[in-house]
């Protein structure tokens, strides 16, 4: 058995009790009782339309919930902004781009870096800050984009632009950080390229990750949440979950 990093309710950083929301007559998520052990990597895979976008979206303050709760670090952050969720310390980086094209590589993470010490309202003061550089370039470092710190974000490849977004979300210095499917699209190369780099920054993180890519989920994760249609199906080590009968049932009919 490999080792379990069993998600203890005292000692979790994040938790949900009965997180439930509805669009119209659509129930997204059901009662989601769910809870993450500080320093885990825990993957969350389901079919499309699971409601693993919307969990985050939950978790990060886009959206707000119908009902139930969320508590991060103990304290209760449901219904929260998405500036006061980012400035506790969950970050995520989005399916979809959310990267300044016309900005370089280092000014996108610089931004980032300085909205969680400046909020986002101050953008275009501050550019001086020495700290805020400081950091910037550390995670370009840490992204192996150093190199294309002065290139126009909208230059980079593909993977590299998806990179440089989880790199916009760790400058804002989370702790837990939530990656909806930063493999999207990626060539099998750059797919291993960006595995390392969550591996890398994994380090002083908790790391939630939506990927549909198996392979890669199992190598990663510690453990992993299946959810379908809104509701949790399985959670368990990779092993368990490649063996869980309900598992192999919803992935083999779809
Ligand atoms: N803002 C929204 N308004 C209405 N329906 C939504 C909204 N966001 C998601 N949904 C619906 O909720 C369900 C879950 O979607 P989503 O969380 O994006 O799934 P996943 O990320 O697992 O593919 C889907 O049926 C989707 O159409
Ligand atoms: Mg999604």
């Amino acid at each position: 058995m490999s080792a379990d990093i069993s998600a203890d309710p005292a000692t979790s950083i994040l938790r949900t009790e009965d997180l439930t929301i509805r669009f119209g007559g659509l129930t997204a998520l059901r009662q989601v009782n769910f809870a993450v052990e500080r320093g885990e990597i825990r993957a969350i895979i389901g079919p499309n339309g699971a409601g693993k976008s919307t969990f985050f979206n939950c978790l990060t303050g886009i959206l707000r919930p119908s009902s139930g709760r969320i508590s991060f670090n103990g304290g209760d952050i449901t219904g929260l902004s998405p500036d006061r969720i980012s400035q506790k310390g969950v970050a995520r980086s989005y399916q979809i781009t959310n990267i300044l094209p016309n900005a370089t590589t280092l000014e996108n993470v610089r931004i980032a870096a300085q909205s969680r010490r400046h909020g986002w309202s101050l953008l275009t003061r501050y550019q001086g800050y020495r700290d805020i550089i400081e950091k910037a370039e550390a995670v370009l470092e840490a992204l192996g984009l150093h190199s294309k710190a002065g290139e126009l974000a909208a230059n980079l490849s593909h993977g590299e632009q998806r990179n440089l977004e989880i790199g916009i979300a760790l400058a804002t210095e989370p702790q837990l950080l939530c990656l909806d499917e930063p493999t999207a699209g990626m060539s099998a190369a750059e797919t291993h390229d960006t595995m390392e780099l969550v591996r890398r920054i994994a380090n002083n993180l908790t790391i939630l990750i939506v990927e549909h890519d198996m392979q890669v989920v199992m190598g990663l994760a510690h453990r992993i949440t299946v959810l379908h249609y809104g509701e949790i199906l399985a959670e368990g080590t990779p092993s368990e979950i490649q063996q869980n009968p309900r598992v192999l049932e919803v992935y083999l009919k779809t």
